[in-house]
């Protein structure tokens, strides 16, 4: 057999030793937020029928035009792989009848996420959004809260310098006459326009608004704002009161009008300058017409997701501090058979006292397991050799200063959280 070299995925990433503690910082934190916000997690398939996310996300967006990782089971279904989470959770609620739990139902969720996008830096092909959503609530309380729970996320890790953008896209009935002027608007420059623009022209005109190639002709078009209805505009204005109640500065964006088809009225964005071109942290809005959409009852929704490999690199850029590594704090160095078995009986011990113990089950010279206890970084090493057995006893190196001492064994566990708090 020869030997082939089989990589990652284009794309993808693996997380492990120093990267993994930012993980767990910002996991930590995303579940101290969401139970102090009082929203219960859900965990939704990680695919879905293809179906969900044409109908929720929508045909002309770039998502399921071109990203989603789609493919036929062997019973011959089409399934995709879940490119975002809102869609999900409603259809979730929908099948749970979740509304009988009564309104607000609020939930969120955390987990991988799969776009086939060009990747670059912060942009991957499965990334990870820690997301959360409050159904039944047509109030801008529901908008504001929302708003401010990513914002208060972001406050927790310490990120300062991200910005928020706010809009309104408004309702179906609004958006006719404005999509009217769009294609009024942009009706002498098509010609000139890339191909994508000239499709979405006919099969949804807004997202010309977000082209990443013709951006530059979006200054000169109209403004949505001036063609909301006196409903939509109050909810908006109402939206803004909160937030500078609450002091929270943003800006008012009036082209933004986010990727996905299933927003209404509310739409909004985080960017950091300090993530480069990949600047958007976090992306949400209202979608009070997606559950009825897909098949539930009449139900008014806003969330927010957070990529969170953009903020692991802001964490990484800012040089936030976090727990330092997760290390262990004992390392257990057996030389012999006999001797194994009491170092598995050890670790057993200290285990159940909340010590963290790691047991070398490498046989080789002392020289080295000395070597690999500091390389992990043990604070102490127990060593157990033939006199430790037949005297009954343990050697305790205490690693940062090289002090030795040998102790009965009864009393190992007791002397080694001891020794530990003396340490730290
Ligand atoms: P989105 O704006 O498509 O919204 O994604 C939210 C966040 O996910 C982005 O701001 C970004 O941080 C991260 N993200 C998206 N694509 C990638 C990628 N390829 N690589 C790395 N990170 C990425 C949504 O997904 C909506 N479901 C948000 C929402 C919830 N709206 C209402 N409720």
């Amino acid at each position: 057999m020869h030997k082939v070299m089989i990589s990652r995925i284009k794309g993808t990433q693996d997380i492990a030793f120093e990267d993994i503690d930012y993980w767990h910082f910002a996991e930590e934190i995303i579940r101290n937020i969401s139970h102090k916000y009082a929203f219960t997690e859900i965990r939704t398939p990680i695919f879905e029928a293809t179906e969900l996310f044409k109908r929720s996300v929508g045909e002309s967006t770039d998502v399921v035009q071109k990203e989603m990782y789609t493919f036929e089971d062997k019973g011959g279904r089409s399934i995709t792989l879940r490119p975002e989470g809102t869609a999900s959770v409603a259809r979730a609620f929908i099948e749970n009848s979740f509304i009988n739990l009564g309104s607000p139902v609020k939930l969120f969720y955390s987990g991988p996420m799969f776009r086939y996008e060009k990747p670059q830096a912060g942009r991957l092909r499965q990334f990870h959004q820690f997301g959360a959503e409050i159904l039944g609530s047509e109030s801008p309380l529901a908008d504001f809260e929302i708003i401010e729970m990513a914002y208060s996320f972001l406050k927790e890790l310490k990120i300062n310098n991200a910005k928020l953008f706010i809009n309104s896209i408004g309702c179906p009935a609004c958006r006719e006459d404005y999509k009217t002027a769009l294609k009024e608007y942009y009706s002498d420059k098509l010609a000139g326009m890339c191909p994508d623009c000239q499709r979405r022209y006919e099969t949804n005109v807004l997202r010309l608004l977000d082209c990443k190639i013709d951006k530059g002709l979006v200054q000169g078009a109209p403004g949505i704002l001036d063609y909301l209805d006196s409903d939509c505009r109050s909810h908006f204005e109402e939206l803004q009161w909160y937030l500078e109640r609450a002091g929270i500065d943003y800006e008012v964006d009036q082209f933004l009008v986010r990727g996905l088809d299933y927003y209404t009225r509310t739409a909004f964005e985080i960017r950091s300058s300090s993530l480069g071109s990949q600047d958007q942290l976090v992306g949400g809005g209202r979608y009070d017409g997606l559950v009825e959409y897909i098949g539930g009852k009449s139900c008014p929704a806003v969330g927010f997701a957070i990529g969170l490999e953009r903020i692991v690199m802001l964490l990484k850029s800012e040089n936030v501090r976090i727990n330092g590594p997760e290390t262990s704090e004992v390392a257990i160095l057996t030389f012999g058979r006999e001797e194994s078995v009491r170092g598995f009986d050890y670790a057993k011990r200290l285990r159940k006292m909340g010590v963290s113990t790691f047991v070398d089950v490498m046989e080789r010279n002392m020289r080295n397991k000395m070597k690999h206890a500091s390389r992990i970084g043990a604070k102490i090493s127990l060593l157990i050799g033939k006199e430790e057995i037949e005297r009954d006893i343990v050697t305790i190196k205490v690693m940062n200063d090289g002090s030795q001492f040998q102790v009965d064994s009864d009393y190992m566990a007791d002397y080694v959280v001891d020794k530990l708090r003396d340490i730290s």
